[in-house]
């Protein structure tokens, strides 16, 4: 069938609906300073590495003046950096390196709660009356908390205030929730976005974009939530995805579209309904909204075409690309999590085939597995508050491994903030480089490759399970270099499929197609030409 809308179209498409984005966790990525934690002169100095691996853009996780509660995502001055990371300038100079590379930057906001040593919540501690009182949630003193709302990190989502009033906070105690019915919280955000943007950020990522407002009466959730599940569904019903959020990403959006170069948000949707994340995409909210089925998919076919095919079809009924995700700072790494780097390899084959954009975690592309954290070494606020029940996600944000044989594996002259296990020197960049069979080989290949044919990453695809093997057929939308194929064998034992040359293949030892026909190995994902 002809395609007939015009080439320019599609080759004038805005940057972000195929970007590739590269996750960095600023505190574990690169030491500039030497005092063994990540900052910006780190990213800085090592953006080269990124311009090499192919990625569009960066997203960097909170760089704020924080109170240290939870990584970062507490934050106690939304316009200024927190001296351990450097200083505004450097965030300029970031950005003015990362665009001569061709690399776009994303900040990390964060909008449904501050930081308990935020002003505005010292001075509502200070005066139940006062303005700042009105930008959170209070509930007056009582015996018992004033409903049942749950904190995601465990506990309750209440606590006490000296006077022993009650205030919200869906994370930990130290993150407040902000009200979003006050006037002044929305034009407070506006003028942060502004100051970000008018520096020449290219756009947030914006933090539990499906929180900010709350049921307005307080009633009981129905439901008690489970960090097992996909998302929160309705037994968050009175806590997350309330309508009105909707209107503060239209107005957004339509800020972000008034600079000549219009910047982009990827929203943080933890919502187990694909439809209802779709709704957070509509061509005037956000541009991205990320789904979260596919990382919290096991090692299993069934479930990943499942989702897969549901997040297509939700994101194209509001004409907004998918945005695909299997690793991040919140999550225990895929090569632990699937069982094998090679599972690890195979899944990333399939991500960035997909159309839409690809977003992957610092140190993914290495091949890092999940590291094993002492517990007296732990940081993260989840082993604490579950009491050591949920190990929390330390273990997914150990400071990266780039020079073998430099201290520390060349993050830091000093000991790393977060220890490195014994084995991270093997899994350094220097390492993987030069070595064909690599997994940073394999990530520089599909990014590439990725770039060059417009049948991956950006094409119309249709995905079909077959036992163990999803089959996603891809085709260009602007006509023709022939279609491609990406298969994935997620069960252990061979299987045969057609297939006419090979692109690319997630494992080593995976022999070639002769006849139309390919032996595709256990565990295995490639790409080509169909037949
Ligand atoms: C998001 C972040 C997570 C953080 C939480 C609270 O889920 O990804 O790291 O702990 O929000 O801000
Ligand atoms: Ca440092």
């Amino acid at each position: 069938m002809q395609d007939t809308r015009p080439v320019e179209h599609v080759a004038r498409a805005p940057w972000w609906r195929d970007a590739v984005v590269y996750q960095v966790y600023l505190r574990s990525f690169a030491d500039g300073n030497g005092d063994g934690v990540g900052d910006f002169a780190g990213l800085r100095a090592r953006l080269p590495y990124l311009a090499e691996l192919g990625v569009d853009a960066v997203w960097v996780t909170p760089h704020y003046v924080s109170g240290g509660a939870d990584g970062g995502y507490d934050v106690i001055d939304y316009t200024a950096v927190d001296p351990e990371y450097g200083t505004v300038e450097d965030v300029r100079g970031l950005i003015e390196d990362a665009h001569a590379l061709g690399l776009r930057v994303l900040l990390d906001i964060v909008p449904n709660h501050t930081s308990d040593q935020h002003p505005w919540f010292q001075a509502a501690l200070a005066d139940p009356d006062s303005p700042e009182a009105a930008r959170y949630h209070f509930r007056p003193a009582s015996e018992e908390p004033p409903n049942n709302w749950q904190s995601m990190f465990g506990g309750p989502a209440w606590s006490r205030t000296p006077d022993g009033r009650w205030y919200l906070h869906l994370f930990t105690p130290q993150q407040p929730d902000l009200n979003w019915d006050d006037a002044s919280v929305v034009a407070d955000f506006d003028r942060t976005l502004r100051f970000w943007f008018d520096l020449g950020v290219d756009g947030f990522r914006v933090d539990v974009a499906y929180g900010l407002f709350k049921d307005p009466s307080y009633r009981d959730n129905p439901g008690i939530y489970s960090p097992t599940l996909f998302g929160h569904g309705p037994e968050q019903a009175m806590t997350t995805n309330q309508p009105q959020v909707h209107e503060i990403w239209r107005r957004w959006r339509a800020l972000c579209d008034s600079y000549d170069e219009p910047k982009m948000l990827v929203g943080e949707v933890s919502l187990a309904d694909l439809d209802e994340v779709g709704r957070y995409a509509r061509p005037d909210e956000l541009h991205h909204a990320f789904q979260f089925r596919l990382l919290k998919s096991d090692w299993d076919a069934s479930s990943f075409a499942d989702t897969i095919a549901e997040a297509l079809t939700a994101f194209e009924t509001v004409g907004a690309p998918a945005p695909w995700v299997l690793g991040n700072h919140d999550k225990a790494r895929q090569v632990t999590r699937y069982g094998s780097e090679r599972r690890a390899r195979a899944a990333a084959l399939l991500m960035l085939a997909l159309p839409g954009s690809a977003y992957l975690y610092a140190g993914e592309e290495l091949g890092l597995p999940e590291a094993d954290v002492p517990d007296a070494a732990r940081r993260d606020p989840i082993f604490f508050r579950s009491h050591g029940r949920r190990p929390g996600r330390d273990g997914c944000r150990i400071p990266m491994p780039w020079e073998a044989t430099d201290p520390n594996a060349g993050f830091s002259t000093a000991t790393p903030w977060l220890p490195q296990p014994a084995d991270w020197p093997a899994y350094a960049v220097d390492q993987q480089e030069s070595d064909l069979t690599a997994t940073l080989t394999l990530y520089r290949q599909a990014i590439m490759l990725r770039k060059l044919h417009p049948a991956l990453g950006s094409g119309l695809a249709a995905v079909t399970l077959d036992g163990n093997v999803i089959r996603v057929d891809l085709v260009a939308r602007t006509g023709d270099p022939g279609p491609i194929t990406c298969w994935i064998n997620m069960g252990a034992a061979p299987v045969t499929v057609p297939a006419g040359h090979v692109l690319l293949a997630s494992a080593p030892d995976q022999p070639g197609p002769s006849g139309g026909r390919l032996t595709l190995s256990g565990d295995t994902a490639v790409w080509a030409t169909s037949l």
